[in-house]
């Protein structure tokens, strides 16, 4: 299965999928092409070192969210993308966009869902006070950070973090099960069943 990875800036988690690839922890996943709607960006710098097409495909060069996503599109298939993972792609997606991608179009968010959507999950885990956090990788859904559950990873909160230090716990947990559940994907193992997700034994 050929993945397309769309990236906005770092590119930690695109270099985890860039490694597990290498290692062949992906397997039978192929990464076709990195994206990023942001140039200049370091995860451009990764995927070009990992010998991947780098392409940018900035949203501010575009009249609509549409055509934005028209040309990413255009860009995927041109690379015979067969599904697609947000890997800190900071762009809200139309449902048209989603709907294109059913079941093949995953996410990573930095905290454990449903708890604390949105850009600022570390912030409002701390603010709330919870004990415990941790990431999720889930299918993509119109609605922001609401999709169905994939994997999840969780690590404790501890007196003192502050927004820097909880994200770098929670960023070692996102590096384990990004790259697990894209091969998961690939391998043909996970099925939805309303907003289930069943994982298949490996055979
Ligand atoms: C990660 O914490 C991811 O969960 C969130 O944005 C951050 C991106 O980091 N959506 P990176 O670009 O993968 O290093």
């Amino acid at each position: 299965m050929r993945f397309g990875v769309l990236v906005s800036g770092r590119g930690s988690n695109l270099q985890s999928l860039l490694d597990a690839e290498r290692e062949g922890r992906l397997d039978p996943g192929v990464i076709a092409c990195v994206v990023s709607n942001r140039p200049g960006v370091q995860a451009l710098t990764r995927a070009s070192d990992a010998g991947k097409p780098a392409i940018v495909v900035d949203h501010k060069a575009y009249p609509s969210r549409e055509s934005f996503e028209a040309a990413l599109v255009g860009t995927l298939e041109a690379h015979g993308v067969q599904a697609v993972v947000l890997a800190g792609f900071m762009r809200l997606l139309t449902p048209g966009f989603v709907a294109r991608w059913r079941d093949r179009l995953i996410n990573i968010h930095p905290s454990l869902l449903p708890a604390f959507p949105g850009a600022h999950a570390h912030r409002d885990a701390l603010a709330y006070g919870v004990k415990v956090s941790g990431c999720t990788v889930h299918f993509v859904e119109p609605e922001m950070d609401a999709g169905p559950i994939i994997l999840q990873a969780a690590v404790p909160v501890l007196d003192g973090d502050v927004e820097e230090t909880l994200a770098a716990r929670v960023l070692a947990e996102e590096h384990v099960i990004l790259p697990r559940a894209v091969q998961l994907l690939a391998a043909g193992r996970l099925s939805r069943e309303g907003r289930h997700v069943r994982i298949a034994p490996s055979v």
